[in-house]
């Protein structure tokens, strides 16, 4: 199954919303599709949360208004992304099968009452889901009104509790075959935790001091794959009653609880949720981050935005609404980096229970309110912008993620909290963002040679075999950048023995013997008079050259004389090293020399001004402004605004949240797309 199978057809972005019609009486209904009709939403997602109106009891079905809203929906012209409502099983399921609760680490049971309370490893969980999953594809898996299936919600649950350490041993004895291979892997020989039955083995409960570095990390993987096996189960069941139509699941980013490199290619289109936080100026560049993320795991195809906030959440301490025009901007971001459709956490606001406080495309106070009319204007927008479906943001920069390593990484008792790897993400990625360059964050898995410059920000667990294809890359020409604490633990989160990154040493021509978390920031001078002062704050690794040569030391603090960043031509190619938490402006001039170096050219290359962003997708170029502020930017030429028909540019005004979406002729997208142009060409 290949996304979007039947929604190629329909040649436009896909505009929508969670629709929970069972939280209001069905005189309303017709007038919610009425307001749908109005704003141009085409696509809903009903049934997310519904499992007690369906099955009220065990075994008894209740289906009369989901065929009636299926109905009223399809007959309003309004496409359904049906939901198995298997996030919240209703308190008769906990009630009778208290297995099928999760429990935490302390061994305390999470009840029902909220949502989310099921332990995925729980039999009467799984039947329990397996069953309501075949009721509900078996009578809607050809009803028209249905365009895709939606499984669960944000999968991400985990339970310390016996039935799962069940299920972890046999996960156990799969991955490492016999229990000495186990105790081997794990290290027990440390702290007398040597296992001598398989019975043994738990769950990383609580205990009185710091846990096992690797049964943790197994047990953040063996909890993926059963949310994983969830996901398939589900997935199977509906397709044996609808093979056609595509099948997803809401993922959520950068989310810890699960391996998206695993769960992504399970899907018929990637589709991602995300609440950008009007209180956090940052927020977009996670945002723009995590966009780039759901291209990566899709294999660089289009992507659903299946959740985004029209104005505030209510989950965060302190809930700030969305300025005038965010709405449309912070969509508009996502379909630059080749979101096919917008959606909103939710059609109409709830007035009870616990998200009434949520922002809805229809809030308590009605149609006749900012929020409505702006989520309308974005409809208007979205039509106008249905030239780009289908269409892809070639990017020429990779930025290396593995979810494996991120969990390794931020075991506890570490050389220091402060190294964190979302930061670091972040922190090697924000002077891209800011000159224009497109960025797709893949697997270190993954096939390198489109890419004319791979980023490393903190690859902490890095397999031999990756890191081989690393070395291969830059011999073969590629250029590579590797940020601090990248190679340091095997995959069983085992540290290499030997100076450090032992597996990336001989391509990056330097190595180390002790990480120095700083008492107190240090300074670090560029060897290049052109290059800014640095500092680093609270990171340094005493490094020697074996090869590279020092692209600035530190000038203050214990590794003073030292290198701090390093760069080794390696076969036709060439690496970087930077040992150290560099600041903003350093670690951009090092990014920048880099992607210079790369011969990756930006159109943007003076850097593009405060709360501008500008991505090429397909023939156009987005340009937004995210800012109250209005913003002066300089096109590479002229062209047609795809979101009001007129010519614009190049010297170009963005308005406060203001937007510009310029068709490029064939030459200066050629000019425009020159970095991305010459990855395939000239690498290999
Ligand atoms: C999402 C969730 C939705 C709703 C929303 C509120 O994480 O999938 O059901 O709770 O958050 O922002």
């Amino acid at each position: 199954m290949t996304f979007p199978p039947n929604f190629a057809e329909q040649g436009s972005l896909f505009f929508g919303a969670d629709y929970n019609p069972e939280q209001w009486p069905e005189e309303v209904w017709p007038q919610d599709i009425a307001l749908m009709q109005d704003a141009g939403i085409n696509l809903v997602t009903v049934g997310v949360f519904s499992w007690a109106q369906l099955e009220p009891e065990e075994g008894r079905w209740n289906f009369g208004w989901l065929d009636r809203i299926l109905d009223l929906l399809h007959d309003g012209g309004i496409r359904v992304d049906l939901a198995t409502p298997t996030a919240s099983p209703p308190p008769w399921l906990g009630h009778r099968y208290p297995g099928s609760l999760p429990q935490d680490a302390d061994g305390r049971t999470l009840w029902y009452g909220s949502r989310n309370q099921f332990n995925p490893s729980s039999s009467a969980y799984r039947r329990a889901a397996a069953s309501v999953t075949e009721a509900l594809a078996r009578r809607y898996g050809s009803h028209p009104a249905v365009a895709m299936w939606h499984v669960g919600n944000e999968l991400g649950q985990v339970s310390f509790d016996d039935e799962t350490a069940h299920a972890f041993r046999g996960w156990l004895q799969k991955r490492h075959g016999s229990l000495e291979e186990l105790n081997a892997a794990w290290g027990t020989a440390f702290w007398s935790q040597r296992y001598s039955s398989w019975e043994e083995i738990l769950p990383p409960r609580r205990a009185p001091y710091i846990g096992n570095p690797a049964q943790a990390l197994d047990f953040k993987r063996f909890t993926s794959d059963e949310l994983l096996s969830l996901y398939r189960l589900q997935r199977d069941i509906i397709r044996r009653h609808d093979p056609e139509k595509p099948v997803t699941t809401n993922l959520m980013g950068f989310f810890p609880g699960a391996d998206y490199f695993s769960l992504a290619p399970e899907t018929d289109v990637v589709a991602n949720d995300w609440y950008t936080d009007p209180a956090d100026p940052g927020s977009r560049e996670l945002g723009a981050l995590t966009h780039d993320l759901c291209r990566g795991l899709g294999s660089g195809r289009p992507w659903l935005l299946l959740e985004s906030a029209t104005s505030a959440v209510n989950w965060r301490s302190h809930n700030v609404p969305k300025a005038p025009g965010a709405l449309r901007i912070d969509a508009l971001s996502a379909v630059a980096r080749g979101a096919d459709g917008i959606c909103f956490f939710q059609f109409r606001q709830s007035a009870a229970g616990a998200e009434r406080f949520h922002s809805a495309v229809v809030p308590l106070a009605g149609a006749d309110t900012r929020v409505y009319r702006e989520t309308a204007a974005l409809g208007k927008s979205l039509r106008a912008l249905a030239p780009v479906t289908g269409t892809g943001v070639p990017a020429s920069v990779a930025i290396l993620f593995d979810w494996d390593s991120w969990w390794a990484a931020e075991e506890s008792a570490r050389p220091s909290e402060r190294l964190r790897v979302m930061d670091q993400m972040l922190s090697f990625y924000r002077p891209l963002l800011r000159h224009g360059i497109a960025v797709e964050v893949v697997h270190p898995g993954s096939d390198l040679s489109r890419f004319a410059l791979v980023l490393a920000p903190n690859l902490f667990l890095l397999r031999a075999a990756h890191a081989e294809a690393l070395e291969e890359y830059a011999a073969a020409g590629g250029a590579f950048l590797a940020g601090p604490f990248t190679g340091v633990a095997d995959e069983n989160a085992r540290l290499a023995t030997g100076r450090f990154p032992a597996l990336l040493r001989r391509c990056l021509g330097v190595s180390g013997e002790e990480w120095v978390p700083l008492a107190k920031p240090a300074a670090v001078a560029f060897a290049s008079p052109a290059a800014p002062a640095g500092t680093a704050y609270f990171w340094a690794e005493d490094l020697r050259l074996d090869g590279a040569r020092a692209l600035a030391c530190f000038s203050s603090g214990p590794l003073a004389g030292k290198p701090a960043l390093t760069h080794h031509p390696y076969g036709s190619g060439q690496a970087w090293y930077v040992g150290a938490d560099l600041d903003d402006a350093a670690l951009s001039a090092v990014v920048m020399d880099a992607v210079a170096a790369a011969g990756i050219t930006s159109v943007f290359s003076g850097g593009l001004p405060d709360d501008v962003e500008a991505v090429h997708r397909g023939q156009w170029l987005f340009l937004l402004n995210h800012g109250g502020v209005r913003r002066s930017v300089r096109a590479p030429a002229a062209g047609t605004d795809l979101l009001t028909g007129h010519r614009a540019g190049p010297d170009l005004e963005l308005e406060p949240y203001g937007a510009v979406v310029l068709e490029l002729s064939g030459s200066a997208r050629n000019n425009v797309n020159d970095e991305t142009i010459r990855t395939t060409h000239e690498i290999h």
